[in-house]
């Protein structure tokens, strides 16, 4: 069987190009959409603790784990949460995650945002505003940054990386350690098709994952599968929406996670299609002059001047990230 294209990472390891992603499955739905996922070639998880639902992963590897696929053959990937950014917290929920999903290792673990919050729960309430989250205003991204770099060592994860890091955040970890992520997860689909970040990853040798690349209409826009000019290259090369857009995201060279609970969507997404350039280029048009983010973290204070995604977004969270 095919397990698609697979990109070798700066550590070496090889990398599916398509995984599958296990975000806001409902209960008892992932544990069925992984078992399908790795039963029809998928080599490649995105997970992360504040999915809360590592459990239900954990129990579908044990029913393909060995009998379908050597734990060697998977590319599992989880994230460390924002809550446990404290250095002494790091090497524990990663143990966390382990244990839930029954496994000694991850192939890639990430600060999955460039924030940190207190630890207390998931989402610590702020102790006055109501509807807010705290924000850990000591804690840096180096100091986080270190900790996760000493995950290497206890052969727990075999490489390391940042999700939803812009270059400046990016740059600021390297600076003060000289330690490269290998991946940067970011949100990336034609209307957000993050031109920089491309340009910035090629030059110093970080993957790019995209996340969201069915554009997941959190937000109540038009789906992205939906968007006219999409459905008219589907048509026309004999595909499924979401084929093309994971197309264009394969394309422009990232390795591309959509999610699905549905197992006719988990099969059709895994077959991977190639775009002509024309196609690729109208695809593309879609964002030009109306770029749209669909994944805000937190409703931050404005007046704590947060940017975590360092860009003049108008329904981006302000807040100065503390990098150093
Ligand atoms: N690092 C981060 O901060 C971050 C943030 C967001 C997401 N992620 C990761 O990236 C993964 C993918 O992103 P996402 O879940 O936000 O969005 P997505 O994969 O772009 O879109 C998911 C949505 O598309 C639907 N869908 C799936 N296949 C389809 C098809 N063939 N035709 C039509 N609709 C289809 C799914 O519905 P059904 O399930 O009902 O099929 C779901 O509603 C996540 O699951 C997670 O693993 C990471």
């Amino acid at each position: 069987m095919s397990h698609g294209k697979i990109i070798t990472l700066s550590s070496g390891a090889p990398l599916p190009q398509i995984g599958l992603g296990t975000w806001l499955s409902k209960p008892n739905e992932v544990e069925n959409s992984v078992e399908i996922a790795v039963r029809n070639g998928y080599r490649h998880l995105d997970l992360a603790m504040i999915y809360e639902n590592q459990d239900e992963v954990g129990r579908a590897l044990k029913k393909v784990i060995p009998s379908v696929v050597k734990r060697e053959e998977l590319f599992i990937t989880s994230k460390l949460w924002n809550s446990s950014h404290k250095p002494e917290n790091v090497e524990k929920e990663l143990d966390e995650t382990l244990k839930l999903l029954g496994l000694e290792y991850l192939d890639l673990y990430l600060i999955h945002w460039p924030v940190a919050f207190p630890p207390g729960g998931f989402f610590p309430p702020h102790p006055t505003k109501k509807n807010e989250v705290a924000i850990d205003t000591e804690t840096s991204l180096v100091d986080t940054w270190k900790a996760v770099i000493e995950l290497l060592k206890t052969g727990k994860v075999k490489a390391i990386g940042v999700s939803n890091f812009t270059i400046e955040h990016i740059q600021g970890i390297v600076d003060a350690t000289g330690v490269w992520p290998t991946v940067n997860q970011v949100e990336a689909h034609p209307l957000l098709p993050q031109d920089d970040l491309v340009e910035f990853a090629k030059k110093h040798n970080i993957h790019l994952t995209a996340y969201s690349p069915l554009g997941n209409n959190l937000i109540g826009q038009t789906k992205l599968v939906d968007y006219p000019e999409v459905k008219e290259v589907a048509d026309k090369i004999g595909a499924t929406p979401a084929q093309v857009l994971i197309a264009w995201g394969v394309y422009r060279g990232y390795s591309v996670i959509p999610k699905s609970v549905h197992e006719e969507r988990i099969k059709s997404n895994f077959q991977q299609i190639t775009l002509s350039k024309e196609d690729y280029e109208k695809i593309f048009a879609i964002g030009k002059n109306r770029h749209t983010r669909f994944n805000i973290p937190v409703t931050y204070d404005p007046k704590w001047d947060i940017n975590v995604f360092n860009e003049p977004i108008e329904r981006t969270a302000t807040h100065k990230v503390k990098i150093a």
